[in-house]
């Protein structure tokens, strides 16, 4: 099977949004948005639906509460790495404690992160990753690959079924969130790394894989950087977030495989951890 591994090392350079459509895409935002998706979920957050703008996130804010009950919903998120005037929480993954979330519908903006997020909301199967679930992200991304081709051939259904299908996948997209439209150090490095394990865990199957220039950049890159908590610390944005409070947050998004959560996008905009009845 022909499988191309793809990074997109920031947004704007996603080659076509068409081309998503026949895609898994993980958005990366180690520092610090999708590191904090995996932990609210790891936390006990019920949902969360990641939005553009400020003005956006409180009218769904509103919208949700309406519906599910102010102290339902809580609204979070950052601009210049702090939370914003009126919101609940911020974007540090440590302030995400199950006290304050369990059981909340979380509406979530962040200044590159949900931007990212927005932009390849088209692709069939998008999740948010992280150095904090790599591991648990790489498992279901082959899991659900193998699954899904078993079931093309077969249509077997039974407990097939409980996964939806995507019919063809030929790519899969490692989205790095960046900063202000720029690359950035540790979105490239954690991408290299989950393109390094999806590479060595699908070429042990039936898969014949094809690796984009960014893909081998940020795969040589992680080879020469395999330790992030070290590796990290060396970018902008981590000594950006320790100049304003945030150190403990650089230490805590470059630790891996912290979280086992799978955060999937929802097809009503909302990520969930996949709870998934096959074990994957
Ligand atoms: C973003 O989306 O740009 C961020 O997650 C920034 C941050 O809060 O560190």
């Amino acid at each position: 099977m022909p499988l191309e591994i793809n990074v997109a090392l920031t947004p704007r350079l996603l080659t076509s949004a068409e081309a998503l459509t026949t895609s898994i895409v993980l958005v990366i935002d180690v520092f610090r948005a999708t590191t904090t998706i995996a932990q609210a979920l790891e936390n006990g957050a019920k949902e969360i639906f990641p939005v553009g703008t400020l003005a956006e996130a409180e009218s769904k804010a509103r919208e949700l509460r309406g519906r599910l009950g102010e102290k339902m919903v809580m609204l979070c998120g950052e601009r210049g790495g702090t939370k914003p005037e009126g919101f609940d929480i911020g974007n540090s993954p440590l302030e995400y404690t199950p006290e304050r979330i369990e059981g909340k519908t979380l509406v979530f903006s962040t200044t590159n992160g949900t931007q990212a997020i927005q932009t390849v909301q088209s692709a069939p199967l998008v999740l948010a990753a992280s150095f904090a679930n790599l591991r648990a992200v790489v498992n279901f991304v082959v899991k659900y690959l193998v699954l899904n081709e078993a079931r093309a051939k077969e249509r077997s259904g039974g407990a097939l079924a409980e996964i939806s299908e995507i019919s063809t996948i030929n790519t899969i997209y490692c989205v790095c969130a960046g900063g202000n439209g720029d690359f950035s150090y540790e979105d490239t490095l954690c991408a290299g790394a989950i393109a390094e394990a999806l590479v060595r865990e699908l070429t042990e199957g039936d898969y014949d894989i094809t690796c984009s220039d960014a893909t081998t950049a940020a795969r040589n890159l992680h080879r020469a950087e395999p330790n992030p908590s070290q590796a990290l610390a060396q970018s902008h944005h981590a000594r950006y977030l320790a100049d304003i409070g945030f150190a403990e947050d650089v230490v805590f998004s470059a630790k891996p495989n912290t979280s086992r959560m799978i955060p999937l996008l929802r097809s009503d905009g909302a990520f969930i951890h996949w709870h998934n009845p096959l074990n994957l």
